[in-house]
């Protein structure tokens, strides 16, 4: 088995949706068409309080299961990407592991922020590749309203909830193609949320802080760049991918990386109008989102891309 093939996948949103005019009404000093005319963001999706990053995760597993036609217990290893996961520890990977009811594959979260499923993915690809695993679930899963501050305008209009999940297997079509990952942790206090637990009390700050003009500066330039590797590592042009699938964080940052590309916005696969920024669970829920809907078919050639905070960034190129 030389390749590792995305044979299913799925998604979940909360079922509760927050325009941005229900921003205002709840008090955030903001107005639908700020919001829109600078992120292209209108709604969100917002978990309710009994609602963890798992449960989300599980919804999105569930319904990536069974688009692969298999069962959990095929299942060998599951990679979760978050960065509000439910517990310092256990690892969420393990929770929803336990509420699939399955037990035996190795299970971990992996950090990095809106960059995560490509850190993921890119991850269970070369367990697959080296012949040690044969099925992974990968999930991207994320509450990040439960660490936005509702006082601060600029951050808290950005961000929704949500979770996607793939089934990536073992086989003889391709499969992922190239990767590549990087990050810069020089960059670490331009989007953070710095802040920890100890004794008992919050030392630092527990909710969001970005400089936002820095992070859409630094996500036009490095989308473009890691763009470029992935598509030079597997020989592919531009003008071969048939969608490009980025991390929904802002239309225009969107816009700018695909002009750059020179792809045309009609190749582009958008959710953040509806789902705004949902880290790392923004690219499998939009991948779901354009399968469910006939976009993407059987056999496209997929670029996907992420940045977060790190920073951190990453592409993968697959056929589909
Ligand atoms: N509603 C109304 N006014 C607002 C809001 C709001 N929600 N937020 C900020 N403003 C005001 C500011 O107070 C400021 O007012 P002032 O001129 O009176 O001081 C004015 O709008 C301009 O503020 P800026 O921060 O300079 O606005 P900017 O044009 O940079 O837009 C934004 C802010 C949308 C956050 C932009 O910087 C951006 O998109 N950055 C990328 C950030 C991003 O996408 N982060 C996602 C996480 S990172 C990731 O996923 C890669």
């Amino acid at each position: 088995m030389k390749y590792a093939r995305i044979t299913g996948t799925g998604s979940y949103l909360p079922p509760t949706a927050l325009s941005n005019n229900d921003l205002v009404a709840r008090g955030v000093d903001t107005s639908d068409e700020w919001v829109v005319e600078r992120t292209g963001i209108r709604s969100r999706h917002i978990a309710d309080e009994t609602q963890a990053a798992s449960d989300l995760a599980l919804e999105a597993s569930r319904a990536a299961i069974a688009s692969a036609g298999i069962t959990a217990e095929k299942i060998d290893l599951i990679i979760l990407a978050t960065s509000t996961p439910d517990y310092i520890f256990p690892s969420t990977a393990c929770l929803l592991q336990s509420k699939l009811g399955v037990r035996g594959a190795a299970a971990f979260d992996v950090q990095a922020v809106c960059s995560g499923f490509a850190y993921a993915i890119t991850v269970a690809e070369k367990f697959i590749r080296s012949g040690s695993h044969r099925c992974a679930l990968v999930v991207g899963t994320e509450v990040f309203s439960r660490i936005l501050d509702w006082n601060d305008r600029g951050t808290c209009v950005l961000f929704g909830d949500g979770a996607g999940a793939v089934i990536l297997e073992a086989s003889d079509t391709p499969g992922i193609l190239a990767s590549a990952l990087h990050a810069d942790g020089s960059y670490n206090e331009i989007l953070a949320v710095p802040g920890n637990v100890c004794g008992g009390r919050i030392i630092g700050s527990p909710f969001l802080q970005m400089d936002g003009q820095a992070v859409f500066k630094f996500a036009v330039k490095v989308l473009a760049d890691v763009a470029k590797e992935a598509l030079d590592q597997a020989g592919v042009k531009p003008e071969e991918i048939d969608w490009l699938i980025p991390h929904q964080a802002n239309i225009r940052i969107i816009q700018a990386t695909a002009k750059k590309l020179g792809m045309p916005m009609e190749k582009v696969i958008t959710t953040v109008e509806h789902h705004g920024n949902t880290s790392a669970a923004s690219i499998p829920l939009a991948l779901d989102a354009a399968v469910r809907d006939g976009r993407i078919k059987r056999g496209d050639t997929l670029l996907l891309e992420g940045v977060g905070g790190g920073f951190t960034w990453g592409a993968v190129l697959l056929k589909f």
